[in-house]
């Protein structure tokens, strides 16, 4: 009798451990991985990084905005995108929104329409500079694509004809 107990208990301890894996495997940290490529190297600022001031009806406030080199490559000569044209897949276009000087908050878009967690085509995120996240990618741009979606937009990308 006791043997048995100790089999079961054994089984159901091994079972579990295994699980414990499996979920360790599959489930990606998508806000980690976005944060780490948003502080990786590559990215050109729009307009020379100038210091832009939010127009409405951007909730965001203050900031640059800069591209990595698969969102640049998309750019026209004016180094806009062109109405009517699409961002690639990879494509990552990051805020810095400032407040006192110094950067805030990161607002984040990435276009990864095979993401689970895409909105729209694009993955949505907000971070503190310590990485700490402020708006999940798990949300799927609920609360953001509303306001994105406005006329005008290209590819959901307002900055174009604001400023
Ligand atoms: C009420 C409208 C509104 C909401 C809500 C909003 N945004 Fe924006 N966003 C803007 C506008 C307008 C701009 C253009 C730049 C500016 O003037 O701030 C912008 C710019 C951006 C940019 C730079 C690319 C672009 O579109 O120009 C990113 C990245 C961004 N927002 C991310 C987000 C994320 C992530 C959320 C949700 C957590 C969000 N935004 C919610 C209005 C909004």
């Amino acid at each position: 009798m006791r043997r048995k107990i100790i089999t079961i208990s054994l089984i159901i301890a091994s079972i579990a451990i295994l699980q414990s894996c499996k979920k360790d495997k599959t489930e990606v940290d998508f806000d980690a991985v976005l944060y780490s490529e948003i502080t990786a190297g590559g990215y050109t600022y729009y307009q020379s990084g100038n210091l832009l001031s939010g127009a409405s009806p951007s909730p965001h406030g203050s900031f640059k905005l800069r591209f990595n080199s698969t969102a640049l490559a998309a750019l026209d000569s004016t180094g806009e995108l062109s109405a009517g044209s699409s961002f690639p897949a990879g494509s990552i276009i990051v805020k810095e929104i400032f407040s006192d000087s110094t950067i805030n908050l990161y607002a984040v878009m990435k276009k990864d329409p095979s993401n689970v967690n895409a909105g729209s085509g694009w993955l949505w995120a907000e971070y503190r500079t310590d990485g700490s996240v402020v708006f999940t990618t798990v949300n799927k741009g609920n609360g953001c694509i509303s306001c994105h979606s406005g006329t005008p937009n290209r590819d959901l990308v307002r900055t174009f004809d604001l400023h």
